[in-house]
């Protein structure tokens, strides 16, 4: 039995080859928006406009990860994490997007990089997790087909320069979020909007995955490639035939519409009819380049959907209704908490016959956390952990496919949109002092560890 909490789960139940890891993203944490010739991004920008983010926050300083890495990876040592997932800046590295590489950018992550192998914590490199450099927002962004090739151009250099001590990497972070609230309904950055951008958008970001995990596989030898997506269990709000179709619709957009090129099983136009206006953009021999062979899929998964039929919601028909409105209990995220999904999306998941291995990449939650007499006794988040892994557990006995489990994230850090009031850490972070503080959830998991 645990130490800290009365949990009956044992690290020994999920196998001696289970990966455990800790996933964060540059944007979120890392600050230092202009230091040492980083160029700005997309990010960059969207949170400098007015009433974009909650209570006018921005990331000009984030966590501060830039200056405190040291710091923050003697705590992942300290929790005995053993692989971290972090992601690169492409404006630190190329700060126009294209043609010149920044020193100062290939430096900065050799550093952390080094710093980890030095502390026997696996590097885990994510190449995109949203922040576009805005040079080429400037000229379309993941609109413009020219992306594919921008996009292949800085995953080389991040493989010549990395891939000598970095063997696992992710190619793109949740497209269909980045590109759902960036590209369709405008609340994430670049804040596009539109049928005829958010389709673009999908296309390019699905060629240029493929395209880039291809230049990894070259450049990297024996390198683990994987790329995360983000999943949802769906259910219909009643056994109607308009709701379940609804629910069906929704599912395909949510959970299949990116992943099944990528599988080789091209887009599944049929069951979600919006995605044939895709054809406009599918040139030929395009439909040849969308897949590629995996080593891993990371799957993210924090919650369920339940789906009702709406007609007069545009392309989908259909519309979610709140965890409020259901009043079931919920994250800050306004998210159900609702431990099953994960089990049934490995379920689904492990339907399609390619996937080699499964990863849960992210999963956590966000909770008003409050420091009082320097300790954080996050008791809702250590439960939304623990009854998590009970799922993965499930998956196994039924001999599901699922080999590792990163908890979203290490320290509390930026949420997009939501600024800095959704606290995802096991790390409690003042943004004022930068203090960092190990919540009641980081010891259980540091105890289940060790
Ligand atoms: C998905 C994203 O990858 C990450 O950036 C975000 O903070 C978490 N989920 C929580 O919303």
């Amino acid at each position: 039995m645990n130490k800290i909490e009365n949990s009956f789960l044992n690290k020994d139940q999920f196998g001696d080859d289970f990966l455990w890891g800790v996933s964060t993203a540059a944007f979120q944490i890392e600050g230092a928006h202009d230091a040492d010739g980083k160029g700005s991004s997309i990010w960059d920008v969207f949170t400098s406009q007015k009433g974009k983010i909650k209570n006018g926050h921005h990331a000009l300083t984030a966590c501060d990860f830039y200056n405190s890495y040291q710091n923050d990876i003697d705590l992942i040592k300290e929790l005995n994490i053993p692989n971290f997932r972090f992601s690169i800046s492409w404006t630190r590295i190329m700060p126009t997007g294209t043609d010149s590489v920044n020193q100062a950018g290939i430096d900065y992550y050799n550093k952390i990089i080094n710093s980890l192998l030095a502390s026997g914590i696996e590097p885990w490199i994510t190449l995109y997790h949203w922040d576009l450099p805005y040079a080429l927002e400037k000229k379309g962004g993941w609109t413009n087909r020219e992306s594919v090739t921008w996009f292949s151009e800085y995953v080389a250099i991040c493989a010549q320069h990395f891939g000598d001590r970095v063997k696992n990497w992710m190619v793109i972070n949740e497209p269909s979020v980045f590109t759902g609230a960036g590209y369709f309904l405008g609340i994430h950055a670049p804040g596009k909007k539109g049928i005829t951008n958010y389709l673009k958008a999908m296309h390019h970001v699905t060629l240029a995955t493929a395209a880039g995990a291809k230049i990894v596989r070259n450049l990297v030898p024996d390198a683990n490639i994987g790329t995360t997506f983000s999943c949802t269990h769906i259910e219909p709000a009643t056994q109607s035939a308009k709701d379940v179709e609804a629910a069906k619709r929704v599912d395909t957009l949510l959970n299949r519409t990116f992943i099944e090129p990528i599988l080789g099983l091209g887009y599944p136009q049929a069951d979600l009819p919006v995605l044939k206006k895709l054809n406009n953009y599918i040139l030929e021999d395009d439909l040849n380049n969308l897949s590629f062979d995996f080593d891993f899929i990371g799957l993210q998964c924090y919650t369920r959907e339940v789906v009702k039929s709406a007609m007069l919601i545009p392309y989908i028909g259909a519309e979610l209704i709140s965890a409020e409105k259901r009043n079931v209990i919920s994250t800050d995220m306004g998210w159900e908490v609702y431990p099953p999904a994960l089990y049934y999306v490995l379920k689904k998941f492990n339907e399609y016959k390619n996937i080699k291995k499964i990863i849960i990449t992210e999963n956590g939650a966000a909770f008003p956390d409050t420091l009082s007499n320097g300790k954080v006794y996050d008791i809702k988040r250590t439960h939304y952990i623990q009854d998590h892994l009970e799922q993965i557990l499930k998956a196994k006995e039924d001999g599901l496919n699922v080999e590792g489990y990163f908890v979203w994230s290490l320290t509390d850090n930026f949420e997009w949109a939501e600024g800095y009031n959704a606290r995802f850490g096991l790390i409690h972070v003042d943004f004022e002092t930068q203090q960092r503080t190990i919540k009641h959830s980081g010891l259980w998991f540091k105890d289940f560890l060790s």
